[in-house]
Formats: C-alpha cells, sequence, structure tokens
C-alpha cells in the first residue's frame, strides 16, 4: 500500500506527520510512503532528506493511507481516493463539524487525539507526546520573557536568589515544565486536584501543594473532574497567596469536554512582582488565566507579560513531528499484523475501535466508553472466578512446633557431623536465619537493587569454591565447580541489574 504524507494546511503548522526516520520505519512495515512536495520545510526536512530515506514525493491522490497532523483542508479531502484511510489529529470531542464533513466521505477516517488512555496505548499517545514537549518550551518561553536568571548564584559581586516557579496542574506538560524550570535551578511548586501526583512531582524536583478539601479524590480516570464550591474556594486563597511571591507560573490545567477552568484572576496576576512572567498552556481551550489572549504574549500595566501560545509543541517542529511520527509508526504497527503492507483494521481492538471517527464512509463515532489504565480495580469479584481464600495466617502452636522440628534437625546434624564441620554448620544456619528475615522484610520493588548488592556475597562464595577447587575428593571438586559456576551466574546477573538500574537514571 502507498502512504501519502500531507502538507499541512493549517496555518503556522510547522509539523509534519512524517520524517526521514520514520519514512524508514514505515518502508520496513512494507509501505510505500509519498511526500507531498515542501512537507517537511517548516520542521527543516527538506524533500530531498524523505527521498534519501525511500520516500517519492508527489500528491496524496494515490494513497492508500494518508497521514496528516491536523485535519486537511477541503481541497486535500477531496483529493483523497475512495476506500483510503485517513489518520490525523482530528479533534472530534470538540469538533462536531469535522466528524459530519468526514462521514459524506467514502473513506476511514482515524483520530490520532481519541487513543484511549491505557498502557498498552502509550507508545501511540499523541496527546501526551505532544503536551510533554509543550511542557517544556512553556518554561522556555517563560525564560525568554524573564529578565532574570532562574538558577540562585553566590558570587563575589552578590547573592542571585533563584526564579520562584508555580505550575498548575501536574498532569503530563506540568511534570514536563516542573522537570526543565527545576533543572534550571528555579524553586518550582506544583498544585493540582488529583493528589496521586503529588509524588510525581516531587521526583520531578518540585514540591506539592495540596489543597485540603473533602473533594480532593483519586481519579478514576486519569483526568481530573470539575471541581465544587468548596475547592474552588481554598484553590483561590492558595492562588492569591503564591501568585503573589511567584516570578513564573505555568499554566496546564484541563478538564476533559469542559472550558479550562479560570484559576489564575486579574487581581492575583495584579498582585505578581513587574517582570513576572504567565505561561497560560490551556490558552486554546479558553485559558486558566484571566486576560490572556491567545496566540498573543500580553504585557499587563503592573509588568507582568502573559503568555498565551497555542502552538507551544510547534514551537520545537523538529522533534515534535519526530515524535508524532513515532506514534504514526506505532499505530501502524499494530494495525499491519504481518508487516507487508497491508492496512487492517480489528474493529475487535479497543485502540482502533476507539480512534475510528469514519469506518468507509459510516460515522462510528462516539467510541464505547473504555476502562482506562488509571481506573481502579473492580471491588467486586466476577462471580465466575471466585476471589481467592485468603491463606490464614500460621497459628502459634504451629509456628513454635516449625522452630523445634527445625532445631531439632539442625541437633541432629551436629551430632552426626565430624567435628571440623561444626563451626560451619552453625554459621550455615544462623545465615539462612537472618537471611530470612533481612530479605524478608525488604519491600517488594527493592528486590532488583538487592539483587545487585548480592554481587558481594556472590562473590564470597567464589572465592570460597576456588579455595576447594584444589581437593582431592571428587565430591569437593565437583560441589567446588557447581558453586563457582552458579555464584558467577549471579555476580554477572547482579552486574546487568545494577548497569539498567544505573541507565534509568543517566540523563543521556
Ligand atoms: P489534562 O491535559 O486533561 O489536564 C492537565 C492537568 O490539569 C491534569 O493533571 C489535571 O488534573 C489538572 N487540573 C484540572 N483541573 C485543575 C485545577 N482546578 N487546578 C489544578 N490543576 C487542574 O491531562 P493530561 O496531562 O493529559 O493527563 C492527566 C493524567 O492522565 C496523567 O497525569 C496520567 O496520570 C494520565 N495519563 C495516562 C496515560 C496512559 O495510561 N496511556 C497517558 C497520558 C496520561
Amino acid at each position: 500500500m502507498l502512504i501519502g504524507v500531507l502538507k499541512e494546511a493549517r496555518a503556522g503548522e510547522t509539523r509534519v506527520a512524517a520524517t526521514p526516520e520514520t519514512v524508514g520505519k514505515l518502508r520496513g512495515l512494507g509501505y510505500e510512503v509519498a511526500v507531498e512536495p515542501g512537507a517537511g520545510v517548516a520542521s527543516e526536512f527538506s524533500d530531498q532528506a524523505f527521498t534519501d530515506a525511500g520516500a517519492s514525493v508527489g500528491g496524496i491522490g494515490e494513497a492508500d493511507v494518508v497521514l496528516g497532523v491536523n485535519a486537511p483542508s477541503p481541497e486535500q479531502l477531496a483529493a483523497i481516493k475512495e476506500g483510503a484511510t485517513l489518520i490525523a489529529i482530528l479533534g472530534p470531542r470538540t469538533d462536531e463539524k469535522i466528524v459530519e464533513t468526514l462521514g459524506k466521505l467514502p473513506i476511514t477516517a482515524l483520530a490520532m487525539d481519541a487513543v484511549p488512555r491505557i498502557s498498552r496505548a502509550q507508545s501511540l499517545d499523541v496527546l501526551s507526546s505532544m503536551a510533554n514537549v509543550a511542557g517544556y518550551r512553556a518554561v522556555v518561553e517563560a525564560a525568554h520573557q524573564f529578565g532574570r536568571l532562574f538558577t540562585g548564584q553566590v558570587t563575589a559581586a552578590g547573592k542571585v536568589p533563584p526564579a520562584k516557579v508555580l505550575v498548575v496542574g501536574a498532569g503530563v506538560a506540568g511534570l514536563a515544565a516542573i522537570g526543565a524550570a527545576s533543572r534550571l535551578g528555579a524553586v518550582v511548586k506544583a498544585t493540582d486536584p488529583r493528589p496521586e501526583v503529588g509524588d510525581q512531582v516531587k521526583s520531578m524536583g518540585g514540591e506539592y501543594l495540596s489543597i485540603e478539601s473533602p473533594e480532593v479524590e483519586v481519579s478514576a480516570t486519569g483526568y481530573a473532574k470539575e471541581m465544587g464550591d468548596d475547592y474552588k474556594a481554598r484553590e483561590v486563597e492558595l492562588y492569591t497567596e503564591q501568585s503573589a511571591d511567584a516570578d513564573i507560573i505555568i499554566t496546564t490545567a484541563l478538564i476533559p469536554g469542559r472550558p479550562a477552568p479560570r484559576l489564575i484572576t486579574g487581581e492575583m496576576v495584579a498582585r505578581m512582582k513587574p517582570g513576572s512572567v504567565v505561561v497560560d498552556m490551556a490558552a486554546a481551550n479558553g485559558g486558566n488565566v484571566e486576560g490572556t489572549v491567545e496566540g498573543q504574549v500580553v504585557r499587563t500595566d503592573n509588568g507582568v507579560t502573559i503568555i498565551g501560545f497555542s502552538d507551544l509543541a510547534g514551537r520545537l517542529p523538529a522533534q515534535a513531528s519526530q515524535l508524532y511520527g513515532t506514534n504514526l509508526v506505532n499505530l501502524l504497527k499494530l494495525m499491519t499484523p504481518e508487516k507487508d503492507g497491508q492496512l487492517v483494521l480489528d474493529w475487535d481492538d479497543v485502540v482502533q475501535r476507539s480512534i475510528t471517527v469514519v469506518r468507509a464512509g459510516e460515522v462510528t463515532w462516539p467510541p464505547p466508553p473504555v476502562q482506562v489504565s488509571a481506573a481502579p480495580a473492580a471491588t467486586e469479584a466476577p462471580t465466575a472466578a471466585p476471589a481467592k481464600e485468603e491463606k490464614a495466617p500460621m497459628s502459634p502452636g504451629r509456628r513454635l512446633g516449625l522452630v523445634l522440628g527445625g532445631f531439632a534437625v539442625l541437633f541432629a546434624l551436629i551430632w552426626a557431623a565430624p567435628a571440623s564441620l561444626l563451626p560451619h554448620l552453625t554459621v550455615f544456619a544462623l545465615a539462612i536465619v537472618i537471611g530470612y528475615y533481612v530479605i524478608g522484610n525488604v519491600h517488594h520493588a527493592l528486590h532488583t537493587p538487592l539483587m545487585s548488592v548480592t554481587n558481594a556475597i556472590s562473590g564470597i562464595i567464589v572465592v570460597g569454591a576456588l579455595l576447594n577447587a584444589v581437593d582431592d575428593e571428587t565430591s569437593v571438586l565437583v560441589l567446588a565447580f557447581i558453586a563457582t559456576l552458579l555464584a558467577s551466574i549471579n555476580v554477572v546477573g547482579g552486574f546487568a541489574v545494577t548497569r539498567r538500574m544505573l541507565a534509568m537514571f543517566s540523563r543521556s
């Protein structure tokens, strides 16, 4: 099949749905790729770079699959051939007109922004990949407007305090902004009505400001809900206090299907220090900040700059295109099970069903709701599979019996063993008891790091076994060989685990 890549028609769009790198991957799935002339120019990918990667430059008229970032223009839609599949960020949740328009065409249309938020679909989640880039860029835009250093410094010429950044909403974009601002050296605080983000904020280098209200509860969907009056009143109190102190405020608060909550009022902005900066990442959805103008930078009377850009991801076009293109490749991998360049729409697959807006000219939007990964597990066990009976704790009598039995076996061994073996046997028995209690009390999540520590113990075993490898007894030699082999496997495994753990913390 032929994949056609659109030259984006929307004014100001800098991204493109494929990059030379993703073209290679699409070809690896068995597809031919044609890119509209100049499609990648705004993201620094020339036509030549695409042809070098194996694509041709030409129209989308013959394409069986059309990839775009935004919904195509009417002219582009008219050029798509009958039976083709269009894949782009179509926005069917908020744009009824696009659903209606697409429904009149003899094509299949898939909306990348409708990927359900389940673990399996994370690699296709374009909302996350774009929000991540946008959160980072929001900090860069703020730093550009902010006339001071982010990081604190003590120099011979005097002390410079670090910038204070408040991030409102700690979802994907908010967490990226927290990470970028704290890496620049700012002191970052963040709020969110979903209390489960507290640890995530901390891990990105920020401080979580919780709003104590009976309405606060762990989200069942991963998204926030519209908060009630009690929460809103406490929120106003917190933002009034924090806005007067913050140098930079980055707002990212959104509630699906609703206008963005208005959180930072004109009065709060008026209390901010001159030179402060506000980035309203929710500008396209109505804005979190009073005074935001979408797509513009405005300066208030008291010298506060409010940035209302709604194209933050597009301001890093090459990487945003690369991430979006990779999201598309991952979708096509899912939809090309034989890797033979033939697109197959699996109607039983929840991801493919959820993103389908139109199937062969028939409107299938909205899809049935999906149980998202953040939702808590069902409280009642299904009747067909009765809950496993809880293992009753061991009775004290049984435990005493086991301990006495253990001692009896130990004494029998001591009685039967030659005198030279006695100290070794005692150390062995003690090691079992101590090891059992030490490892038994380590949290499951820490078993992997624990494995890298066992390197040292395995090393001692290898040394002991090698010392015994000179014995004349064949049985001792065999045992020494087995001990060296097993302990060496453990040493190598320990190093491999340590390497992987360290790689998780490495930035490059
Ligand atoms: P979003 O863009 O809809 O909202 C942004 C943030 O605004 C959210 O953190 C929300 O809690 C917050 N917010 C709403 N009302 C607010 C208020 N009054 N004050 C302050 N903050 C407010 O959500 P986003 O960032 O796209 O994702 C939210 C969550 O969804 C993630 O943190 C994650 O837990 C989950 N998720 C799961 C995925 C998966 O499993 N595939 C993929 C992406 C996200």
